[in-house]
């Protein structure tokens, strides 16, 4: 069946794996959230699948050269990449490296004709493939639109925007990866913080405390004025700049935006699932579950964040300090 256009969704979709998962989607009980791996790293793959917790992956060009350092370099990539669709449960994205509709097609066919044969093949199109903005700008939606009709599904990347995820799904995508990692970088960026040195990348970005500094700066800059009517307020520059400061056109965090997207989605009925991307930490993952996100994509580290809990880790030295041999015995025999 063709994905192109809007399609609506008929029915509840279910999950037929099991695992962990979790309900979602409020109103339809049957929907489960899934858990990609974001890596190119087919030894956190194969860990993390034996785990029984991961229902596919997410690669890229960046993940993919990772892996490649990883190995020294030297690696038969066609073989590596059949061996992580192979180990993978699930749907595996593939990322194209050209930014012309024409290569963007002939790449995407060649991915999904040379390896779908060893699992799920997904292509992976950036929503916009324009490099300066102004060249290729509809490239990414055309591809889209292309392979949808050709049956090839699509995981359309790097979502910065609730509008680009609208264009991606009406163009036929069978899945919208909003990068809500690299839109709290954005956030911080603009009020001077720096990675690395004011926050690190896998920290959690609190957006419930910039909103609340969001509206103590613009009373401030209220009070330090005498603006009497509501025109005024509204047209003052100082004003405007410290309500638009701490979002990117109304969109407060990378977890707001996701929000919106499902919201906006939900509206409609469209069929492209929506996997939360550029994920950094475990509370991302929980809050992303909130929403009722379909997927997730995480690092390996995640998961391991997602597990750690020091009380949990304080009560099981509790409870192996606490064996008493009546009861160890029982297991000695
Ligand atoms: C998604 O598919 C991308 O591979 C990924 O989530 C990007 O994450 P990053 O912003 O941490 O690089």
């Amino acid at each position: 069946m063709s994905r192109c256009g809007a399609t609506l969704r008929s029915k509840p979709r279910r999950s037929k794996r099991i695992g962990i998962e979790f309900l979602n989607r409020g109103e339809d009980k049957t929907s489960l959230m899934k858990i990609f791996l974001d890596t190119a790293d087919i030894d956190e793959i194969s860990f993390a699948v034996s785990a029984g917790v991961i229902d596919g992956v997410t690669t890229n060009p960046s993940l993919i050269k990772q892996a490649v350092e990883k190995r020294g370099g030297s690696i038969d990539m066609e073989e590596y990449i059949e061996k992580i669709l192979s180990v993978t449960p699930g749907p595996v994205s593939l990322e194209v490296i050209s930014v012309s509709y024409e290569k963007m097609v002939e790449e995407a066919r060649l991915l999904h004709n040379r390896f779908r044969r060893y699992g799920q093949v997904v292509i992976k199109i950036p929503v916009c493939s324009s490099l300066n903005g102004v060249d290729n700008v509809y490239d990414g939606l055309r591809t889209i639109r292309r392979l949808a009709s050709e049956d090839i599904p699509v995981n359309a990347t790097l979502v910065m925007s609730p509008e680009q995820a609208i264009l991606a799904a009406k163009a036929g995508a069978s899945y919208v990866s909003p990068f809500a990692g690299r839109i709290d970088d954005y956030l911080r960026d603009k009020i001077g913080m720096k990675r690395g040195k004011d926050y690190q990348k896998s920290d959690y970005y609190d957006f419930n405390l910039m909103w609340r500094i969001e509206s103590l700066n613009i009373d401030r800059v209220l009070s330090s004025k005498n603006l009497s009517s509501p025109k005024d307020v509204y047209l003052d520059n100082e004003v405007r700049e410290a309500a638009s400061k701490l979002n990117d056109n109304g969109v407060y965090s990378g977890v707001e935006l996701v929000r919106s997207i499902v919201t906006i989605f939900r509206n409609y009925g469209f069929k492209s699932q929506i996997i939360a991307s550029s994920i950094r930490n475990a509370r991302q993952v929980r809050e992303m579950a909130e929403i009722g996100v379909d997927i997730v994509t995480i690092p390996f580290y995640v998961l391991k964040d997602m597990l750690i809990h020091h009380k949990t880790i304080e009560g099981i030295n509790d409870f192996v300090k606490d064996v008493v041999e009546p009861y160890r015995k029982i297991f000695t025999k």
